[in-house]
């Protein structure tokens, strides 16, 4: 049979995937193509995953032990170069796998295409991906615990400090300041939760799932998912190159994580206005104008209630690129990590600037209680006297309350001063009413339901939300 020169010596196109090839890609192909500009961020965990998979490749005899041996170590070697010099991204090198791969033949010669048996880019990178967000959630709830101490240590020196409590951001009722920033720790201790529930969701290790279909070779997945510490393998091959369930409910926990800071990002920067006056940031967590020199602006605190909204575009992108996606792999499946990493990046220093903020800001007491005492905030305590003292069913006893204000209002008073003789020219049945608990403190003290602002309730509450940092055994 005549030579075919052609298939003899094929054009060099593509080391990994080259070879049914005659033509290398166009050069928006592989522009669009090359994932390396991002997924560089995998390469610890694409490592990890490589030399897991040549052990168990190594234990099952499906490869030479001598090969399997010079890889874990080329990786290794990999592991140490790259701590200290960075990734290369070399964008002929596509994604962080061939450049694994690559970079493992030029240090140990052709042993490293033993590296890919039995294994697909498609269960490598779901590999990858899930350890590093496994990673990103460990991260976060450091900084999540950090940021619960910290409300926590300051709720309870602000057991006593009044607070106007506000529905409608109109004064309601008086409440503590600890009792406040309580409420702010427990949303944390949900984020806290959340994100520990969606780590053990994740923990499920999808290497030895292979392009789709399983493989043919003698593998051991369960000896990989241990040695990745995950709980155990993937269950159907299919579902495992195709789930992207844990990068979404990783973007879910952090969007739910960002909407709850910038609520309070958001108390921060009406609180720091001159109108409210309630807090003062230092100088290290203020921001100065180019025009106007009188300014401390907080930008911190908007920038976290800003990341909020890209966090939580960030989790509808990608949930709108997987809509509707077949099964099972897609290239598709690459623009899931960008919206990850982005979103850990913005609420890992959303986290950062929120604790921080908060462990230096400085509560004006005063201004707190001056608002608080506008507002006639404590009516209510005034109704409920009246329900208890002469016994009034609430309907009416809010109805006399309500008139009680009118008057004050009319007369330019607050309801706590109001003098005996006035309350009983508006109605007789307020009679003694100043003995009702109308000042301020008298009003948060009597307030001992359980998660109620009573000083006493704070300190309790502030203590046993530390307790509850301690995961379940
Ligand atoms: N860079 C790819 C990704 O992030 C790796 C998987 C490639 N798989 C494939 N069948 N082309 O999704």
């Amino acid at each position: 049979m005549a030579h075919d020169p052609e298939a003899a010596a094929p054009p060099p196109v593509n080391r990994a995937w080259g070879g049914r090839f005659a033509q290398g890609p166009a050069e928006a192909l592989q522009a669009i193509n090359a994932s390396i500009g991002f997924d560089h961020r995998l390469w610890r965990h694409d490592l990890a995953g490589s030399i897991a998979h040549a052990r168990m490749l190594e234990a099952t005899g499906i490869i030479p032990a001598d090969d399997a041996r010079a890889i874990v170590a080329g990786l290794e070697a990999l592991a140490r170069d790259w701590d200290a010099e960075g990734v290369p991204i070399e964008p002929d090198l596509e994604d962080i796998h061939m450049t694994v791969e690559a970079k493992l033949a030029q240090r140990i010669g052709p042993a490293a295409g033993r590296l890919h048996t039995a294994r697909s880019r498609n269960d490598q990178v779901a590999t990858s991906f899930r350890l590093w967000v496994r990673d990103a959630i460990d991260a976060h709830l450091a900084r999540l615990e950090a940021f619960v101490r910290a409300l926590a240590t300051r709720a309870e020196a602000e057991a006593d400090t009044i607070l106007p409590g506000f529905t409608h951001l109109q004064v309601a009722q008086p409440v503590t300041l600890g009792h406040h920033l309580l409420a702010h720790a427990e949303a944390a201790l949900r984020d806290i939760d959340r994100f520990r529930e969606a780590r053990r969701r994740l923990n499920r290790c999808p290497l030895g799932s292979a392009a789709l279909a399983g493989t043919g070779f003698p593998i051991d997945r369960d000896m990989t998912a241990a040695l990745l510490g995950f709980d155990g393998p993937t269950a159907n091959s299919i579902d495992a190159v195709s789930d992207r369930d844990f990068a979404l409910d990783y973007l879910f926990c952090a969007a739910q994580t960002a909407l709850h800071l910038s609520r309070l990002a958001e108390e921060i920067v009406v609180w720091a206005s001159q109108p409210f006056g309630f807090v003062v940031l230092p100088d290290a967590w203020s921001t100065g104008s180019s025009i106007m020199p009188q300014k401390r602006n907080p930008d911190a605190a908007e920038l976290v209630r800003g990341h909020a909204g890209r966090i939580l575009g960030l989790l509808a992108g990608l949930m709108a690129t997987l809509k509707a996606l077949p099964l099972a792999y897609a290239k598709d499946l690459q623009d899931d990590k960008e919206p990850v990493f982005t979103a850990h990046d913005l609420l890992d220093l959303s986290l950062a600037a929120m604790t921080g903020m908060l462990a230096e800001v400085t509560f004006d007491r005063a201004a707190m209680r001056r608002a608080a005492g506008r507002g006639h905030a404590t009516a209510t305590d005034l109704a409920d006297w009246l329900v208890r003292t002469k016994g009034l069913p609430f309907r009416e006893a809010h109805q006399l309350a309500g008139r009680a204000v009118r008057w004050a209002e009319a007369h330019g008073r607050e309801l706590a001063e109001l003098a005996p003789a006035e309350l009983v020219a508006i109605d007789p049945r307020l009679e003694g009413a100043e003995a009702a608990p109308l000042s301020l403190e008298a009003s948060v003290a009597s307030r001992t339901s359980f998660g109620g602002t009573a000083p006493q309730r704070v300190r309790a509450a502030a203590r046993a939300v530390l307790a509850r940092l301690e995961p379940a055994a």
